[in-house]
């Protein structure tokens, strides 16, 4: 993986951030922020009750994460506890999409707003043309406007969109938008 510079920054009103790569030490912290962020949004790909991953799995999941050097995760801890959470990967391992990364984030709810989404954005996208990676996607929902705007900010556009992509529990289906940057 690759690591990202340990070092506190401030958001906009103040609230220092501490930014850091994780450790396998980190991985119950990092199942207990999946398990809060699936219960306090519905734009996570994972419902709330599909967080089963054990403590053994996620810990192998780290320790996979850890060792291969074209993935990214970054947390964002604000106090002592886990704020937001980023991630970059290959889209996949073919030769033929070796340029192509794909990105996941997710913050706390009592911290939207404050400018973290976009903090982590930067982050990870400032290291992706380091890894080899010359364009970014992701899927979002397509009334997820908060997500939309941040990525929009950011210099993503809209690619593509697949009807249905998400059904609710309440059998409402929601578009997925499919978003890309080319740097
Ligand atoms: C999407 C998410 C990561 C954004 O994080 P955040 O820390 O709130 O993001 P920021 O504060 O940096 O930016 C949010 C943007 O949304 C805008 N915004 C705030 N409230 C909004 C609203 N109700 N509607 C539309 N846009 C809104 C802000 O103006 C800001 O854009 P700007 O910086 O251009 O002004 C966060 O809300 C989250 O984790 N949501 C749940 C999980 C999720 O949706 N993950 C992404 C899946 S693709």
């Amino acid at each position: 993986m690759m690591v990202t510079q340990r070092r506190t920054v401030l958001l906009r009103d103040g609230t220092p951030v501490l930014l850091r790569s994780p450790e396998v030490k980190d991985a119950q912290a990092l199942l207990d922020f999946l398990k809060a962020t699936a219960g306090e949004s519905d734009n996570l790909l994972r419902a709330p009750g599909e967080i089963t991953m054990t403590l053994q799995q996620e810990e192998a999941f780290l320790d996979a994460l850890l060792t291969d050097e074209r993935r990214v995760m970054v947390n964002a801890y604000i106090g002592d506890g886990l704020a937001g959470n980023v991630t970059l990967f290959p889209v996949g391992g073919r030769s033929r999409m070796r340029h192509r990364c794909e990105i996941g984030i997710a913050v706390r709810r009592a911290y939207w707003g404050r400018g973290l989404g976009a903090l982590l954005m930067r982050e990870v996208l400032s290291l992706a043309p380091g890894l080899r990676f010359s364009q970014a996607e992701l899927g979002v929902y397509s009334d997820n406007a908060r997500a939309v705007k941040l990525y929009e900010g950011l210099g993503f556009e809209t690619w593509g969109r697949v009807k249905n992509a998400c059904l609710m529990p309440d059998g409402r289906l929601r578009d997925e938008l499919l978003m890309g940057l080319v740097f």
